[in-house]
Parts: C-alpha cells; sequence; structure tokens
C-alpha cells in the first residue's frame, strides 16, 4: 500500500516552512525559507505577500524534492500562520493593493488611540475579547483603505478582499476559489465577535469596513477546498486545517483541558491558556480568543502576547554582533559571572501583555564598568522570561489558580539556561516538547483530523511522549529579589519618553 502524509504549511514571521508528518507525527521532512522585512518608517513592519506566496510554494516543492514523496501520497494540508497580519488584494488580478502590514507594526497607532477615545474599549472587549490596539487586523485594513487611492470605492464595489496570510494562501492555493478563514484567525481581527461566532456589523460600521471583503469563517479542522493541480504539482490535495500559530502550537502541545498552558518562544512569545467551553474576559489585560472550534464546540484561551522575545536574540545577533547564533546564547549567560543586576527590557516595539505600552521603548539597567557581553547576553534572556512570568501571574490573577506547568515550544526552547531560568522565575515546572515542531504539528493534526487520517483526538495521543521537565529550583527570597529588580526596571522604562 502507498503510504500517506500530512503536510503543515507554517508560515512565520520572517520565514516559512512546509513539513511532512508520518502518522506517528513524525517530521519526515521540511524546508524552509526566509523572506525580506520592509522597515519603510520606524516602527512600521511590513511584507510582500506575493514574496510569501512564492516562499511557500518553493518550500513545498523542496519538501518534495528532498524526500521522493510524491504530492499525490498527501492526504491533506493544514496552514498555519503568523495571526494578524493583513493582505488586502484585487480580487480579479490577485495582486495585493499595498504590502501586507504585519502584526508587529505600529503605524496604526493614532488610529487605535481614536477608538480609545471614542469610548469603544468596552464593546470591543465584550465583542471580540481583545484589547484596542494597532497589533489587530481592524486598524491596519482601515489604514490601507485610507492609503490606497481609491480603496475604499473598490472595496464597497466588492472588488477587494481582506485576509490574514492563512486567508491569502488558501486563496492562491486555490486559485482564488475559496476566500475563507477559520475562528482562531478571525478572532485575531478585532472585528469578529466570539461570542456569536459572526463578523461584528456595528463593529464593521463604526469601522466603515465594507462586509464583503471579509472571509467565510469555519471551524480549524475541516476540508476547506482542494489544491489547484498546477500550484500543487500535479495533485488536487484537500487543505482541511487552518489554525493561526499559536492555537496551532496549543493543539500541537495536546493542551486539550481547561487549565493547560503553554508558551511558545518565537519572535515573539505567546503563552495561551485553554481555558474551555466558556469565554473567560480578562480583568487584567490579557485578552481573550478561540482555541480552536473542532467538531461543533468551540474552545477558548487565554493569551498574554509577548511582542520580543526570540527577536531580541536576533537583535543581538544582527545588529550588536554580540553572538554568531541564537544556540550561543546559552554558553555565554553560563559564563556570565555577575550578580544578575543587569536588566534589559527589549521594548523594541513598544510592550504587549500585560502593559499595552505602545510608545515604551527599550532600555538596559545597572551596567557597571565591569559589566561583559556575557552578562548583557544573560540579560536578554532573562528577559524572556520575566515577560513571561509577567503574563503568567496576570493569568493566575484572572483565573485564581495555579498553574501547575507551563508547556513550551519554539525556537528559543532548545535553550536549556532559559528553560531553567523561567522555571526559578515563575516557581513553575516547565516542560519542553520532544518535538518543537508544535506550530506544524498542531495544524497536522487538524487536517488530519478531517480527512480521517487520524480518527479522533485519542489516536492522536497515544503517540505522545512527555518531555524534559525543568523544575524550580532558586530560593524564594532571591526569586523575589530578582523579580522586583525586573519590576523596576520595566516601570523606568515606561516612565521614559523620548
Ligand atoms: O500574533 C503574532 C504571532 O502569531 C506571530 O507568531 O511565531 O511568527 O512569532 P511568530
Amino acid at each position: 500500500m502507498v503510504q500517506r502524509y500530512i503536510m503543515a504549511i507554517d508560515e512565520g514571521t520572517t520565514s516559512t516552512r512546509a513539513i511532512i508528518f508520518d502518522k506517528k507525527g513524525n517530521k519526515i521532512t521540511d524546508a524552509q525559507r526566509e523572506f525580506r522585512q520592509y522597515f519603510p518608517n520606524p516602527g512600521w513592519v511590513e511584507h510582500d505577500a506575493n514574496e510569501i506566496w512564492n516562499a511557500v510554494l518553493s518550500t513545498i516543492a523542496n519538501c518534495f524534492i528532498e524526500s521522493g514523496i510524491k504530492p499525490d501520497q498527501i492526504a491533506g494540508i493544514g496552514i498555519t500562520n503568523q495571526r494578524e497580519t493583513t493582505v488586502i488584494w484585487d480580487k480579479k488580478t490577485g495582486l495585493p493593493i499595498y504590502h501586507a502590514i504585519v502584526w508587529q507594526s505600529r503605524q496604526t497607532e493614532a488610529l487605535a488611540q481614536k477608538l480609545q477615545q471614542a469610548g469603544l474599549s468596552e464593546e470591543i472587549h465584550q465583542k471580540t475579547g481583545l484589547l484596542i490596539d494597532p497589533y489587530f487586523s481592524a486598524t491596519k485594513i482601515r489604514w490601507i483603505l485610507d492609503h490606497v487611492e481609491g480603496a475604499q470605492q473598490r472595496a464597497e464595489k466588492g472588488e477587494l478582499l481582506f485576509g490574514t496570510i492563512n486567508t491569502w494562501l488558501l486563496w492562491k492555493l486555490t486559485d482564488g476559489e475559496v476566500f475563507a478563514t477559520d475562528y482562531t484567525n478571525a478572532s485575531r481581527t478585532m472585528l469578529f465577535n466570539i461570542n456569536n461566532l459572526q463578523w461584528d456589523d456595528d463593529i464593521l460600521q463604526k469601522l466603515n469596513i465594507p462586509k464583503q471583503m471579509l472571509p467565510e469563517v469555519k471551524p480549524n479542522s475541516a476540508i476547506y477546498g482542494y489544491t489547484r493541480p498546477y500550484h500543487f504539482y500535479g495533485s488536487a490535495v484537500p487543505i482541511a486545517g487552518m489554525a493561526g500559530d499559536q492555537q496551532s502550537a496549543l493543539f500541537g502541545q495536546m493542551a486539550f483541558e481547561p487549565g493547560m498552558v503553554k508558551n511558545t518562544y518565537g519572535t515573539g512569545a505567546f503563552v495561551v491558556m485553554n481555558t474551555g467551553q466558556e469565554i473567560k474576559l480578562s480583568e487584567n489585560n490579557l485578552l481573550t480568543t478561540i482555541a480552536y472550534g473542532i467538531n461543533d464546540q468551540i474552545y477558548y484561551a487565554l493569551e498574554g502576547s509577548i511582542y520580543v522575545a526570540g527577536s531580541a536574540l536576533q537583535w543581538l545577533r544582527d545588529s550588536l554582533k554580540l553572538i554568531a547564533s541564537a544556540p550561543e546564547s546559552y554558553q555565554a549567560a553560563l559564563d556570565s559571572t555577575n550578580n544578575d543586576e543587569v536588566y534589559l527590557v527589549p521594548a523594541f516595539t513598544g510592550l504587549g501583555a500585560p502593559y499595552w505600552d505602545a510608545e515604551a521603548r527599550g532600555a538596559i539597567f545597572g551596567l557597571t564598568r565591569g559589566t561583559t557581553r556575557n552578562d548583557l547576553i544573560k540579560a536578554t534572556l532573562q528577559a524572556i522570561a520575566y515577560q513571561s512570568r509577567d503574563v503568567l501571574d496576570t493569568m493566575q490573577a484572572d483565573t485564581g489558580t495555579t498553574i501547575p506547568l507551563l508547556k513550551v515550544d519554539g525556537g528559543a526552547a532548545n535553550n536549556d539556561y532559559l528553560l531553567q531560568f523561567q522555571a526559578d522565575i515563575s516557581n513553575t515546572p516547565v516542560q519542553r516538547a520532544n518535538d518543537l515542531e508544535t506550530t506544524a504539528l498542531g495544524a497536522a493534526f487538524l487536517a488530519g483530523l478531517a480527512v480521517g487520517y487520524w480518527k479522533d483526538i485519542a489516536e492522536i495521543k497515544e503517540d505522545y511522549t512527555e518531555g524534559k521537565v525543568f523544575k524550580p529550583q532558586m530560593a524564594e527570597q532571591r526569586r523575589q529579589q530578582l523579580y522586583a529588580g525586573w519590576q523596576q526596571a520595566v516601570a523606568a522604562t515606561r516612565s521614559y519618553k523620548p
């Protein structure tokens, strides 16, 4: 019998990957391609959606070339993606009318402030679970419609389409036949009502966004459509799973029970707690979002989004040239001999949860004449863990529970120093996934469930093995002292306005 596989397309902020998994959830092959980041103005981040599309096609091709697997051996495709990033394109030509505005971009700051001043915060929180911020798609759509000549009229005439990257890729793979998104990505637009699972007419009206430019919203595990054979090397394969990358990682971490929490250390870090089938609105500035919708059941989540995590290591590598590669940071942190008195607050694009301070900018505290490169590198790793603790504390306050275990994944989860410090500073055991591809795996599971490649979640769980656990070892007094220093550093950073 011919062996069958599932392919995941994991389209992230700085690179895109295609990965082929087998029935046991083992990675058979993968391919990765970086694409260009555009910084047209300070604080702005944009992508070229066509460049992303080309990169996706080439990673798919590379997977087939490297593995010898044939396209018709793929039983289903799952797409997972950087969320919120906004593309608007012409329905007829398929050409984007502007660069994709990336989730990190702050160019819609003024628009977000206007919405806050108009008193919309409470309504938006109740309906979408989100806080008004340039992070989400809504103000990015408004910005493109305002800045591209004639765009508003064309959108009103039904000539333009909006999508996050998953929708864009689905539309391209099906050659314009399927225009849809999934619950998780819709829940990050600030236009989707997570109570009734509909685009919200009031919010759309207030932002003057024509509804006809929005995609149909579907469950995360479902057949969305089939690849046009000429885009998939001769085969029509079902695209059967779709989820925003953080929700996909939650699924890939098998965090199916309420109370389970994962943290993905990618470009940013995203702490997500499964809160079950009821909506839990945060009282402390976390986001409420859809975790996944499967078999007519919707699961919700609380999320703390940290804008800068792995990208701080990239900054050490590319801008400061303190390290040649991110893994070098591990040894440097071990070699640092100071007493952890240097704090680095990487607020390069403001601060996300729980501060939501778009104007904050990064700072370093506690420098002495004796401060070394190693100390700065260690402080950067610690900052990732401190920011995660900020969110974990907030989650515990919101839910009135103690988080028993933090499941982690993403590139920086390879760093044992980071994970031990995370366990120590948050006084929580940290478990590293055995396979750090959890984001892609989640999308593969969603697709495989929809096409019957896996019968049910129980079957998926059969091959799951628990990863290494890092236990807290730090004395309580030391933990308190270090964390108090971090809080002071954040407060000082926020009070400085250039
Ligand atoms: O919300 C943004 C997030 O989805 C981006 O994820 O993995 O590209 O940093 P990542």
